[in-house]
């Protein structure tokens, strides 16, 4: 969501800055622009849409060593080529991109803006504004930025360019994430390290409430009292070919292949070489601790979640409560004597998770961050992180992150129990590594998963139905249609249909069922009959060993437990498939943004 790049260097930015942007465009956005600064002042490009519209429009035979660009997702004003960043000051001095959202902006308008113009109707403009005035009340531009920054009440990440001084970009953080990379000759900056990887590895983290003044030469960190903050970069462990697409036509099938190897790398990380789980003891020390796990997500990281708590709770023995993150912050339960909060995010940037992070900490609870990005704001700000080990996932629709989730939260509740001393008839390594096989072997049945697609759902809504462990996967195969197909999909407990919900189905409504779960197995069936009595176009997908005549695929059998991660494949890939045949853009779902850091 939103994305920032600037570049100070010997090089004409221009293609620096668009290639950043290329880069951030999995994060989500509806508009872009560009500025670039030389002799002749700054120039600034704008468009509503693709980078690919803005790159139309860029004036190739303009140059400038120092520039900034920005991809974003509207909040304040309707997306088009006016409220697109950069944002300039009245006299045009100064030029300003932002991510986030600035609370206060009517309140600094009326306060120090009366009689100002404004041509956007964005809270950014107030910004850029605001330091324009303090610039004309006599401060230097980096004590008028320092002072506009401490008059801002809410989230930022911000670039600005002074036309009467081509040697310095400032850039400023709070909530937002920002980073600073370093190299030979020149400087960047960067929403996400992958962003300038094709310039370095080489990153300065940012905390909140601190700017910088980066140079070509040096990048120096301050707070907001203008002290200079130490801070030694850090290595983006990230290879550029993991962000690359290769052959395939889309991240999000790419993502779904890379499935079994991510389940295997999981296991590869977790197993010590004596075959144990590996798990930093403080970790082991929380989770025996705590007399409640309150599972903290959004999206597909709170189905995930959904999963988890099965684990957690009958494996471990922990009672678990899995909670939307927006929810829980406004409406907080009455929490257990020693509660433990565990953060699932394949981003870690996440807003609304990063809300009821903050508001945990003040009280004094432990947290545990479950991401895919070490290093990111929920990862930083949480006691202890489990990475994910699932690469970069560029799709805005979760795929390898959410089974990567499931199976570390697998190993997660496995070690618990192992500590608590609770006997276990489950490796979660050995049954992992069957996992793995189970998903390539869906994998490589594609072309059944997109006759599914077209032999189901040519109609505008579908349903999704499990029982149990099936029914949050269900969650997650309704999701993933509605998202990168919009068709409307609702997953469903297969029980519960009948409260209500049933009144819906029509003749040929389709209906997805998943039967993974032998006690289950059975009233699923039941449920499935109940709808196709009303006319349902009912497809199921079973596991091997529960099957029966009339069943539209089978998975590999696999531990029922982690039946998630193998039954997930083939809606994974169907909800891909009915995307791309109904021309839908796979990899930018409209309206979505891949990293949601706006609450
Ligand atoms: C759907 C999807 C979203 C995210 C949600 C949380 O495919 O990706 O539902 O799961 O926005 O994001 P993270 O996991 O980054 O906190």
């Amino acid at each position: 969501m939103c994305g920032i790049v600037g570049y100070i260097g010997n090089n004409d930015s221009k293609e620096i800055l668009l290639k950043g942007l290329e880069r951030l465009e999995y994060r989500g956005y509806d508009s872009a622009g560009i500025a670039v600064l030389n002799e002749d002042g700054v120039h600034v490009f704008k468009e509503k849409g693709r980078i690919a519209a803005l790159r139309e429009i860029v004036d190739k035979d303009v140059e400038g060593h120092v520039g900034i660009g920005h991809t974003r997702w509207a909040t304040h004003g309707v997306p088009n080529r006016v409220n697109a960043h950069p944002h300039r000051s009245a006299s045009g001095r100064l030029t300003l991109v932002h991510n986030g959202v600035i609370e206060n902006y009517e309140q600094l308008k009326q306060e120090y803006l009366q009689g100002y113009s404004f041509t956007s109707e964005t809270d950014t403009e107030v910004i850029v504004q605001l330091i324009e005035k303090f610039v004309q009340d006599g401060m230097l531009v980096e004590e008028a930025f320092r002072t506009t920054l401490k008059a801002l009440k809410g989230s930022y990440a911000l670039a600005l360019l002074d036309n009467e001084n081509e040697d310095v970009i400032l850039v400023a953080k709070n909530k937002s994430p920002l980073l600073v990379g370093l190299s030979e000759g020149c400087n960047v900056v960067a929403s996400d390290a992958m962003a300038m990887l094709q310039v370095t590895d080489q990153f300065l983290e940012l905390m909140d409430e601190e700017y910088v003044v980066v140079t070509k030469e040096e990048a120096v960190i301050k707070n907001l009292d203008g002290i200079v903050v130490e801070r030694k970069p850090f290595t983006a462990q990230i290879d550029a070919s993991d962000i690359e697409k290769g052959t395939y036509a889309h991240y999000m099938l790419k993502e779904i292949d890379e499935q079994p190897f991510v389940i295997r790398r999981i296991v590869q990380e977790y197993e010590n070489a004596d075959g144990q789980i590996k798990l930093d003891d403080s970790i082991r020390q929380a989770m025996l601790d705590t007399d409640r796990i309150y599972i903290i997500a959004c999206g597909t990281s709170y189905n995930a979640g959904l999963v988890g708590k099965q684990f957690l709770e009958k494996l471990a023995n922990i009672p678990v409560e899995v909670h939307i993150a927006s929810e829980f912050v406004y409406n907080m339960p009455l929490l257990s004597q020693k509660p433990l909060f565990l953060f699932i995010s394949q981003s870690g940037e996440t807003a609304d998770s990063r809300a009821v992070l903050v508001a945990v900490k003040k009280l004094g609870h432990r947290a545990l961050t479950l991401t895919n990005v070490p290093g990111s704001t929920l990862s930083r700000e949480a006691n202890y992180t489990l990475p994910l080990y699932a690469g970069p996932e560029i799709a805005v629709a979760s795929t390898k992150a959410y089974t990567a989730q499931i199976a570390v939260l697998a190993i997660l509740a496995v070690d618990t129990a192992r500590a608590k001393g609770i006997a276990l008839d489950f490796d979660p390594i050995h049954e992992l590594s069957i996992v793995a096989n189970a998903i390539e072997a869906l994998c490589d049945n594609k072309e059944e998963m997109e006759k599914i697609a077209d032999e189901y759902l040519s109609h505008r809504n579908a349903f999704f139905i499990g029982r149990g462990i099936d029914f949050y996967v269900c969650l997650e195969g309704a999701l993933k249609l509605k998202e990168i197909s919009y068709i409307q999909a609702e997953g469903f407990a297969g029980g519960e249909l009948k409260h209500g919900t049933i009144a819906l189905i029509e003749t040929d409504t389709p209906v997805f069922a998943l039967a993974t779960q032998e006690a289950v197995n059975l009233n699923i069936r039941g449920n499935v009959k109940e709808v196709v009595a009303r006319g349902a176009n009912a497809c199921i997908i079973s596991m091997k060993g529960l099957e029966q005549d009339g069943d539209r695929f089978v998975i590999p059998a696999v531990h029922e437990l982690l039946t998630p991660i193998v039954s997930v494949i083939p809606f994974q890939l169907i909800a891909y498939y009915a995307a791309l045949h109904r021309g839908c853009d796979v990899d930018k779902p409209r309206n979505l943004a891949k990293s949601v850091t706006v609450e």
